[in-house]
């Protein structure tokens, strides 16, 4: 039995905030720059709908400016289009997020093409892509890079770990997998179709769950000191009819095992808008070729 560290999203996540708040500041102060974000948002999922609330709260308190567009559901593609389009050319927005999922009879891969590369602060246009894995000056997606800020302050160098991520999503799997790489992991991407899954997890130093499937991860798939980074939000019936958040390991069965342990919710979930923060300070610098702050 080792004693299971429970990591600390929300301190994290906090610090985090307060480090693009006080270089916003100084931003503000030097060059009366002020970094805008407009977060579009297609339809009213809820879930959606709390996120891109969240970030609009989050990105007053950071001391940027905060925009907000909503299209009906049941927008055309060339509707939403025409909006980033006019956020493109808008030189007081500088990161443009476009809330996904989109609805069907809109094309995801058509938005995120049109997007300009440089206000893309989910960096999930092609452009920051490629430029992610081949070591350029990316905008980097913001859970996975929440993830190794984590990874980062609990474990300090990632150097020569085996690093297990299960989950190829664009969001998170393969842009967690690029940055572990540029840590010098070694790197396993594994994924539901993967051939014995548990046998790779337990190779896994570091192990990231980012599946989208409840509690797949058990007790036994953690090698003992692992440290695990858990991705997953799946809503569950509880007990009383109630429903409750997992993640996609099996909390309970992880305590004893792994080293250290991000909980599910409070781990990961509240570093990705402080990521985004981030993202769109770094974003309103280069965009005027300013130095960058380092936060
Ligand atoms: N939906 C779920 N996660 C994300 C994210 O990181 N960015 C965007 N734009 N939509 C999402």
């Amino acid at each position: 039995m080792v004693e299971t560290r429970v990591i600390d999203g929300k301190a994290s996540a906090a610090s985090l905030r307060r480090r693009v708040a006080a270089a916003a500041a100084e931003l503000a102060a030097r060059s009366g720059i002020v970094p805008g974000l407009a977060a579009v948002l297609v339809g009213a999922d809820p879930a959606s709908e709390i996120y891109v609330r969240s970030k609009a709260k989050a990105t007053r308190e950071a001391g940027l400016a905060g925009f907000e567009h909503r299209l009906p559901a049941a927008a055309s593609e060339a509707e939403l289009l025409a909006l980033v389009a006019k956020l493109n050319a808008d030189p007081a927005i500088d990161g443009i997020l476009v809330q996904l999922p989109l609805p069907p009879q809109i094309d995801p891969q058509r938005i995120i093409a049109a997007l300009d590369p440089a206000k893309d602060v989910d960096g999930f246009h092609a452009e920051n892509v490629g430029r992610l894995w081949s070591g350029g000056r990316a905008l980097v997606p913001c859970t996975p890079w929440g993830c190794l800020v984590l990874l980062r302050e609990t474990t300090g160098t990632l150097a020569g770990a085996e690093a297990v991520v299960i989950g190829r999503s664009n969001i998170v799997g393969k842009p967690m997998a690029a940055l572990l790489l540029a840590e010098h992991c070694t790197v396993t991407l594994a994924h539901s179709r993967s051939r014995d899954l548990p046998a790779i997890a337990r190779r896994a130093d570091i192990l990231v769950a980012a599946a989208g499937r409840a509690e797949l991860v058990r007790g036994s798939w953690i090698k003992q000191g692992a440290t695990v980074i858990d991705v997953g939000i799946n809503r569950v019936a509880g007990d009383g009819g109630k429903s409750r958040l997992v993640g996609d390991v099996a909390f309970a069965e992880a305590l004893g095992i792994a080293g250290a342990i991000t909980p599910v919710p409070g781990g990961v979930g509240p570093m990705t808008i402080a990521c985004l923060l981030r993202n769109t300070l770094i974003a309103a610098c280069r965009r005027r070729g300013l130095p960058e702050p380092a936060v």
